[in-house]
């Protein structure tokens, strides 16, 4: 059911922990599981220098925010803005149907922390980073 890559990162999370004196903090919940994930940035000069996250919630929650904190981690904000629940389903080699709404979260974790940095510069983020999504549609599906 799930490959080899959910399953690693999965049983060997990557990037797990909070930054101290993080520059920006993102925490989103899925209403319906009651899933959570937690994620924090250092950002030095646009580049996001180190990410850490910590998720409570299923396997494919923990396996999709380990490898977003790969994928983003020595990026520029601008590119870590480009990530998409996707890239990140697909850099897993898939999930079931019903788990993709898992890697919605992940998205949306790294977004609102990013958000975060930006409201702490005193920067409105919304044109920026967009309207993050209260709600996951991808949950409706199920
Ligand atoms: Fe809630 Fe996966 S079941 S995020």
């Amino acid at each position: 059911m799930y490959s080899e890559k959910v399953m690693d990162h999965f049983a060997n999370p990557r990037n797990v922990g909070e930054i101290e004196n993080a520059d920006g903090i993102g925490e989103v919940g899925n209403p319906k599981c009651g899933d959570i994930m937690r994620m924090s940035l250092r950002i030095r000069g646009g580049v996001i220098e180190d990410v850490k996250f910590r998720t409570f919630g299923c396997g494919a929650a923990i396996a999709t925010s380990s490898i977003a904190t790969e994928m983003i981690k020595g990026k520029r904000i601008e590119e870590a803005l480009q990530l998409t629940n996707k890239a990140v389903v697909e850099a897993l080699d898939g999930l079931p149907p019903v788990k993709v709404h898992c890697s919605v979260l992940a998205e949306q974790a790294v977004k609102a922390a990013i958000s975060d940095y930006y409201r702490r510069q005193g920067i409105d983020p919304e044109p920026i980073v967009g309207k993050l999504e209260e709600d996951c549609h991808a949950c409706g599906l199920e």
